[in-house]
Order: C-alpha cells, then structure tokens, then sequence
C-alpha cells in the first residue's frame, strides 16, 4: 500500500473584480459651477429634476441660471417627492409627453437622484417603473443622466439602481441596470451645507452601511457569465478598495460632519457616499438592507436610520465569516492598534461602528427606531424576500437567522448574536 500524500485542497477561485460606474465624475467644493461647461453640447433641453425644497434655494437657481446662460432650454420638476412613489415618476413623465429632451439632471437627495434615473427611463424606453423591476430589464442605454447629489448618503450618483415605493407592494422595489449608472456625476460637498445634524447622520449611516455591507459582501466565484448574469457580483479587489477608501473618511469625519460645516469633514463625507456607491454598484448590500426594508415600511423612519440601527447586529452574526475584513474595518476606522491579532480586531470593528453610529444619533435597537415587539418573525419573513440582498450576505441566511438578528436588534442586546 503506497502512503500517497493527500492532495493538498484546491485553492479558492479568485473573486471576480469588476466595476461599473459613472463616465465621469468630479468631486470638489464649488464644482456645480463647473456644470455647463462640463455637459455635451448635444444638451441643448435638459429636464431637471429636483424637490420643492431644493428648488427655493439661491444655489439650485444658480444652477439653472448657468445652464440657460451657455444657451440651453431647461425644464424644471421640483416635485419630486421622497420615498419616490412609482406615481409620481409616471406623472411627471406623461407632463413630457412628446417634448424633445437631451439629458435628465437630478439636483437632491437619493430620491431626487433616482427620480431622474427612472424619468430617463422612461422617457428613452416608454412603459411603467413597473415593466423594469428587477435586474437587467432594462432594454438599453437611456438618454443621458447627470446627478448632483445635495446629501451625503446613497451614492446614487454613481449606482446602477433606483429604487421607487410601490403601493401595490408591501417593499420598497428596485429597477437595477447598468444603463442606470449615472453619465456624469458632480459631487459638490458645499450642497451638503445646509443639512441638518439629523439628515447628516441619516444619510452617513447609510453611507457607511454600504461601504461595510459591499466589503464584507459574498465572495462568488469568477465565471465567465457572472458580469452578465448579475447586476450585483459580490466583493472584489475593485470594490474593496473604494470599501477601505469611504470607511477611512467615515472614520475621520463622520462625528465632525454631524456637528458643523467643517469643509474637510463634508469633503470626507461626499467622498465616503460616492464610494460607497461605487462599492455596492458592483459588489452589493446585504441583510442589514434586507432587514430595514420591512421595519421602515412598519415604522416610516428613514432608510439610513433603520440601515444604521441594524448595522451592528449584522455586522455581529457575520463577524466569524469575514474576519479579515472586519480587521481591516477596524484598522481604517482608526482602531488604536494594541489588538492581540485580527480575531480580536474584528470584534472591535463591530464595537468601532456601533459607537460612531451611537455617537452621532442613530437610534441604537429597533424599540428606539418605534418598532413594536413581537414582530421580529414578520420582519424575517419579509427581509427574506430580498433575495437579491439575503444571497449577498455572506453568512448564508434564512428566515430563522434573519429572525435571531432581528430579535437581538428589537431588545438591543449584540451579545445574543456573538460567536
Ligand atoms: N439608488 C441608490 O443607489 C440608492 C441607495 C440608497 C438609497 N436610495 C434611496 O434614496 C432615497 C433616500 O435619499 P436621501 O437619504 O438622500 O434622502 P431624500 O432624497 O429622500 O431627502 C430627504 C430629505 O432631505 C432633504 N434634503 C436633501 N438635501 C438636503 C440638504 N442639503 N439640506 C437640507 N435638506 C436636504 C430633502 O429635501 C428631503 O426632504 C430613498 O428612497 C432610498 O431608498 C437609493
């Protein structure tokens, strides 16, 4: 009997690296003025899409002025709303009916961003929001979309998604594409200004929700027919950078931003959402976005609220799955170094991004976001449904887990979820 080495296991299929994102961007204080020269001339109408709020403020009309001063016909929707209900996308685009329209710019926040998404759509490709639902319905390239987001949070201008309110469903919906990805996205920290301490921390807990959700996401392996079989491939090189580069902002800036107008700080937190876009466009979220969908529709809080209160108790079950990454969270996060090795550096990311996200106001369980008991096995129940999301996470999750996490999070106790 010969005494044959056993073979030594095969090595883990590297991990797709792609990335999709904007033709172009450009970040930097004072950019919206850069915004006519930097369109095509072939822009002569653009639909500008934007909310009653931001449309009352001396720096939208700014905007608009220097559009229509380089010649071009602008057409203004400030009605857009939040929450962006599938209706009103449908209304404003019968109002166009017919009107030649070159390019579609969205001024605001994610809703008005994604508005513009779904405005380009359809006014390119015809139909409902409701024809699109999903991944890859969407036919082909859309007239051209230009974002300019006024919050620091969703990355939209740099994702290939919208996502709408539907009546007829209990979630919200996502039309998911990479015809969807932005053309041009200008990201002018000063927009972020006027935002006050409860929006800024909202929507940078959203950021941040992203940036750890697509750095910690699923792992797929590289096959020929991944990039075009889903919209969303899991974690790779490419996206992991844009990760460690958001979460390095984040860490330097979030608690500053929250408090004042520092400049450098709402510079950090522009550039934390737009990489954090750049991370989940390609690699994805997981369950903490699974899980929020039903608990906002339950308690009509705002999406980077619920995504910051799950954050750590998703981040608690799943810590034993990625245990690298979660070190290098902590490190970026400006961990003070004196961890024994990286298993204990992950339990401090866990505890690093619970503090910030205490520290600026995000509620810390779901009682204090208005959820009532008893309904943990609901939410599981609905967070499921996600599939998109549940496959993403990379701890594989059914309805049981999603319920443990949801649990744990509703009588605000990590520990229950620890391994
Ligand atoms: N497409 C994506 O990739 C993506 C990712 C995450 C979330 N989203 C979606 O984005 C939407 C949320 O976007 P959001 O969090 O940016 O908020 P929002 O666009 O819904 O705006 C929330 C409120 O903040 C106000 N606001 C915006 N900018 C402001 C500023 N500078 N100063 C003062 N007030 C300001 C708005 O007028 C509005 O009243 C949700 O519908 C969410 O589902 C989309």
């Amino acid at each position: 009997m010969s005494h044959m080495p056993p073979a030594p296991a095969p090595a883990p299929a590297p991990a797709l690296s792609l990335l999709r994102q904007p033709g172009q961007i450009v970040m930097g204080a004072g950019q919206r003025h850069a915004l006519p020269s930097l369109l095509p001339e072939s822009a002569g109408v653009i639909f500008v899409c934007t909310d009653t709020r931001m449309s009352a403020e001396d720096d939208f009309r700014r905007i608009v002025w220097g559009l229509q001063e380089s010649g071009r016909t602008v057409r203004v929707f400030d009605q857009v709303p939040t929450e962006l209900p599938v209706g009103a996308v449908i209304d404003a685009v019968m109002d166009r009916a017919g009107e030649r329209v070159d390019l579609v710019m969205g001024v605001g926040g994610g809703s008005c961003l994604d508005f513009a998404k779904v405005a380009a759509l359809l006014l390119t490709h015809g139909g409902k929001p409701q024809d699109y639902y999903g991944e890859f319905a969407v036919p082909g390239p859309t007239i051209p979309v230009v974002a300019v987001p006024t919050t620091a949070g969703t990355g939209s201008e740099a994702t290939p998604v919208a996502v709408l309110s539907d009546p007829d469903r209990d979630m919200k919906v996502g039309i998911s594409s990479p015809f969807l990805i932005p053309a041009l996205a200008v990201c002018d920290p000063e927009l972020t200004y006027g935002a006050p301490p409860a929006l800024t921390a909202s929507v940078g807990a959203d950021a941040l929700s992203h940036l750890v959700e697509s750095f910690t996401a699923i792992v797929r392996p590289a096959t020929a027919t991944l990039a075009t079989e889903r919209v969303f491939v899991g974690k790779g090189a490419l996206t992991d950078a844009y990760g460690l580069l958001g979460l390095a902002a984040i860490g330097r800036s979030f608690r500053v931003a929250v408090t004042s107008e520092d400049p450098v700080a709402r510079a950090d937190m522009a550039i934390a959402a737009l990489a954090g876009g750049l991370a989940l466009g390609t690699a994805g979220t997981a369950a903490a976005h699974a899980l929020q969908y039903p608990i906002g529709t339950a308690t009509h809080t705002a999406h980077g609220m619920g995504v910051g209160c799950l954050l750590p108790y998703v981040m608690e079950f799943n810590r034993s799955a990625r245990v690298t990454e979660f070190a290098a969270i902590a490190r970026t996060l400006g961990d003070d170094g004196s961890a024994f090795d990286d298993e204990e550096l992950s339990y401090r990311a866990v505890d690093l991004v619970a503090d910030l996200l205490a520290d600026v106001g995000v509620p810390t369980d779901l009682a204090a976001l208005g959820m009532e008991p008893g309904r943990e096995r609901w939410i599981a129940e609905q967070a499921f449904q996600a599939k998109r999301l549940v496959d993403n996470n990379p701890r594989a999750l059914d309805v049981d887990a999603l319920e443990l996490i949801a649990g744990a999070a509703q009588r605000g106790e990590r520990s229950l979820l620890r391994v």
